[in-house]
């Protein structure tokens, strides 16, 4: 078969998925080779998750799949079928992060907003495990994220305001 052809196969094959996306049941036809990231802004202009580096280092586009948060630069949208999906849209909606979002405010721990949402999707990972982190561990738990404006100090004071009141 011409190369041409089967490059261009690659490129436009579609599959169908189904998977739960903020708690709601979703289907949708995506190309096999889009990762998750680029399938939740570009084909379902769900924006929160950014995308940074693309590489797996900065975690903006940090999103939850099954419970766990990943990285959405470097998980195929195709991998999600079956799945549960949830997006900073909906842990926001949900008010799962409306401690957060207060102490984030409160703290000024945002400055352009860029790395926010994907520091948002861990410092909720880590208190849904650890409801009283020392300033330490929270920091360690954000050394995934990084962030270019803040300098970090307002972002640990936020999460550990947040984790205050945690039940
Ligand atoms: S864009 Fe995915 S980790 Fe940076
Ligand atoms: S607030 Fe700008 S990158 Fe974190």
């Amino acid at each position: 078969m011409d190369d041409a052809l089967i490059a261009t196969d690659i490129v436009t094959d579609v599959a169908e998925i189904s998977f739960i996306l903020n708690g709601r049941p979703a289907a949708h036809s995506v190309p096999v080779r889009r990762n998750l990231v680029d399938f939740l802004r570009q084909d379902l202009g769900l924006t929160a998750a950014h995308v940074g580096c693309e590489a797996g280092v900065c975690g903006a586009c940090n999103v939850r799949v099954d419970g766990a948060v990943v990285r959405g630069c470097l998980m195929l949208a195709v991998q999600v079928d079956g799945l549960e999906v949830d997006t900073i849209e909906g842990l926001s909606d949900s008010g799962e992060i409306a401690g957060l979002q207060r102490a984030f405010v409160a703290r000024n721990a945002m400055q352009c907003g860029f790395c926010t949402p994907g520091m948002l999707m861990t410092a909720c990972e880590l208190l849904k495990h650890n409801n009283c982190p020392s300033r330490e561990e929270i920091r360690d738990a954000i050394s995934g994220n990084y962030c270019r404006c803040t300098g970090y100090q307002a972002i640990v004071d936020a999460i550990e305001t947040a984790s205050g009141e945690q039940p």
